[in-house]
């Protein structure tokens, strides 16, 4: 026989479902005002953000996955730039993940950190040329752009005993690549004690979302946004001590 919810409780939850969708509207609303388009097309063709108070000229180019804008991008540096409180980059360590154009570092110079901007070398022309254009004159330290391919070169380019990092920035950097596992480790390896992960994840398809519940098995999860309207979550993550990490392994 079914069981019927008491009245009290359907309406409860319908309040709570509609409160989330307002605040999914209004926040990506809010996020994707940051762009604009030029109102007159000239030689290069860009596009526009706002982050800062500052405007900020993205040059994108369509052959390959990096160098495209994707919104990802835009909800982590809305968070950065409004969380300003709960996470000071001021004087931060900070490594980008799968930079693509640049926009995540190009932000998190523009309010203080000291930026290590990584992708694919076919992608580092583009993403220098965008974090040059962007923070020259502008930012406390001169952000660096360099290689790193996920995986075991994690540990040459970036041994431990000289690099730590208080901050791990990524968006979208988990889709129908075959690096996941790379792109785990290379998480893994550069999280130390004290370090935070501000991931931004595009949902897809289930592959890669189960990339989430492998994740979680590593790190402390916490979600900052949910915004369906994107299929975007924004995650904040950081080491489970080892014990912790053997004790769910050994229950899994
Ligand atoms: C979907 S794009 C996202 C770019 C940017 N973060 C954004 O949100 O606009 C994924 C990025 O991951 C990078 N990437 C893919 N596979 C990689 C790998 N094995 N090692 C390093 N970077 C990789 C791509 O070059 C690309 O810049």
């Amino acid at each position: 026989m079914e069981t019927q919810q008491p009245r009290v409780m359907k309406e409860d939850s319908k309040t709570k479902e509609e409160a989330g969708a307002a605040v999914d509207e209004e926040l990506a609303k809010a996020i994707m005002a940051r762009c604009f388009h030029p109102s007159i097309m000239g030689p290069e063709a860009w596009e526009g953000y706002v982050f800062s108070d500052l405007e900020i000229r993205i040059k994108e180019s369509t052959d390959l996955y990096g160098a495209v804008l994707w919104p990802s991008a835009m909800v982590l540096c809305h968070f950065l730039e409004t969380n300003r409180d709960k996470h000071n980059l001021t004087d931060k360590n900070v490594i980008e993940l799968g930079a693509g154009t640049g926009l995540v570092s190009i932000v998190s110079s523009l309010l203080g950190a000291k930026v290590t901007s990584t992708d694919l070398p076919d992608v580092l022309g583009n993403l220098q040329y965008n974090v040059m254009r962007n923070t020259r004159d502008r930012c406390k330290y001169i952000p660096l752009v360099t290689e790193l391919i996920w995986g075991p070169e994690v540990e040459q380019r970036f041994p431990r005993a000289t690099h730590c990092f208080d901050y791990i920035l990524a968006a979208d950097v988990v889709y129908s690549h075959p690096y996941l596992e790379e792109l785990m480790d290379t998480f893994d390896y550069l999280c130390q004690e004290n370090t935070q992960i501000l991931w931004a994840m595009r949902f897809r398809l289930d592959p890669e979302n189960s990339f989430v519940d492998r994740f979680r098995q590593r790190f402390h999860v916490d979600e900052l946004y949910d915004l369906p309207s994107l299929s975007i979550k924004l995650y904040r993550a950081w080491r489970k001590d080892k014990r912790t990490r053997d004790q769910g392994q050994a229950a899994a």
